[in-house]
């Protein structure tokens, strides 16, 4: 399966949404994600569903919405109704994470987990089998812009083998962080989904950007 590249919206100009989801969409990036920010989960807030069903509107590939909020159990259905196509939660922030799958699952989504640069690879044990997507956090949640923890390396190795061991067809997504520095590597040790924000969206050319990035990576 070729590599994805995911832009990541946090970093798109919002008084020009519409035109830079058009650049996604007319561009080699493979999904859209979509950073949801609630103030108590993370120190910061983004946006929430007026602006998701805005883009929905407008967007032609794969939604992926990364929630970091509080109780998500709350919004699966709304996020559904929005046009996610995949909903990742965060691992830190739910109490009955299996329950929680099987009801993003149920909403007709894929499920993804997510989990913060502090949160080790083993707590996935018993779930892998269930997620179509696990997140790794390169940054801590909340804000873009923010400097790659090296440490993300070695968690993306663990991962492998576990997703391998288990049997499990698991895509892994990096956020955070991701340029041309460390696109190769992550890749390498065994990432399938690359989340880049600040790098396609303040560069010169987000169009070539991303089909440089789409390149590099497969
Ligand atoms: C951070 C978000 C990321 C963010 C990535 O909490 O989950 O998706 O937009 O932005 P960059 O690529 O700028 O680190
Ligand atoms: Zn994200």
């Amino acid at each position: 399966m070729s590599k994805l590249v995911a832009p990541s919206i946090l970093a798109a100009d919002f008084a020009n949404l519409q035109r830079d989801i058009e650049m996604v969409n007319s561009s080699e990036a493979d999904w859209f994600h979509i950073d949801i920010m609630d103030g108590v989960f993370v120190p910061n807030i983004s946006f929430g569903m007026p602006v998701l069903k805005a883009i929905s509107k407008h967007a032609k590939k794969t939604i992926d919405v990364h929630l970091m909020i509080v109780d998500p159990d709350r919004y699966i259905q709304t996020f559904a109704d929005l046009g996610a196509d995949i909903l990742t939660v965060h691992y830190e922030a739910c109490t009955h994470l299996h329950r929680t799958i099987q009801a993003i699952k149920a909403s007709g989504m894929k499920a993804g987990v997510a989990i913060n640069p502090h949160t080790p690879i083993a707590v996935l044990e018993d779930i892998i089998s269930d997620l179509d997507v696990v997140c790794i956090m390169s940054v801590n949640p909340g804000f873009g812009g923010q400097s790659f923890i090296e440490n993300t390396y070695k968690k993306v190795q663990q991962l492998k083998n576990l997703i391998t061991f288990s049997k499990a067809d698991t895509l892994i997504e990096i956020d955070g962080g991701v340029t041309n520095k460390n696109a190769n590597e992550l890749i390498e040790v065994g990432a399938d989904v690359l989340v880049a924000g600040s790098y396609v969206f303040k560069s010169d050319n987000p169009t070539s950007t991303i089909a440089d990035l789409k390149s590099m990576i497969n």
